[in-house]
């Protein structure tokens, strides 16, 4: 029998080591996640995305009371994202999270930020491959107060993928 390995290179770095450019994208991210809907996990996820030709579309998680039907916030963007602007490509998305749960209710803001990357969910992995496939790779960068994660395509996160039908 033989074996395969999948590997996955992740470059980690400080928010301060990323470009200008995607400092903004990650600012959007964290600003994004003031809009968002969570009453139910209290748990507030922003996304940003760099559009080609360089605008921003943002979103945020979205919950309701039927749970299955909330929309994180990866998939709120790049539906949008689609659907405001079909057929331009995604280059790159910044996601980053906080909750006050368990934390100190006098802890600032910018502390409630998660202190490792958040990483979007299956579904929205699934989600965001297909525009990938369609545009080219999208880089992903995971926004953390200790440090950011910087991922080249949304296929390094979602190996052995479905994508034929
Ligand atoms: N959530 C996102 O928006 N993105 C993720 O990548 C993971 C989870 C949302 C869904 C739900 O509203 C809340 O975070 C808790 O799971």
């Amino acid at each position: 029998m033989k074996e395969k390995e999948i590997k996955t290179l992740i470059k980690v770095c400080d928010y301060e080591e990323l470009s200008a450019e995607d400092r903004e994208l990650v600012d959007a991210a964290k600003a994004m996640t003031r809009s968002s809907y969570a009453p139910y996990s209290r748990f507030h996820v922003g996304a940003a995305i760099r559009m080609d030709g360089g605008g921003i579309v943002t979103g945020s998680n979205q919950e309701n009371a039927a749970y299955p039907s909330g929309t994180c916030a990866e998939r709120t963007a790049a539906y949008w994202a689609s659907a405001q602007y079909p057929g331009v490509a995604m280059k790159k998305i910044a996601i980053a999270a906080w909750t006050r749960l368990h934390k100190d209710k006098s802890e600032p803001d910018e502390e409630c930020f998660q202190r490792l990357p958040i990483s979007p969910c299956g579904a929205c992995r699934q989600a965001l491959l297909e525009y990938e496939a369609l545009y080219g790779d999208i880089e992903v960068i995971l926004y953390g107060l200790d440090c950011v994660y910087v991922l080249p395509s949304v296929k390094s996160l979602l190996p052995l993928s479905f994508t034929e039908f």
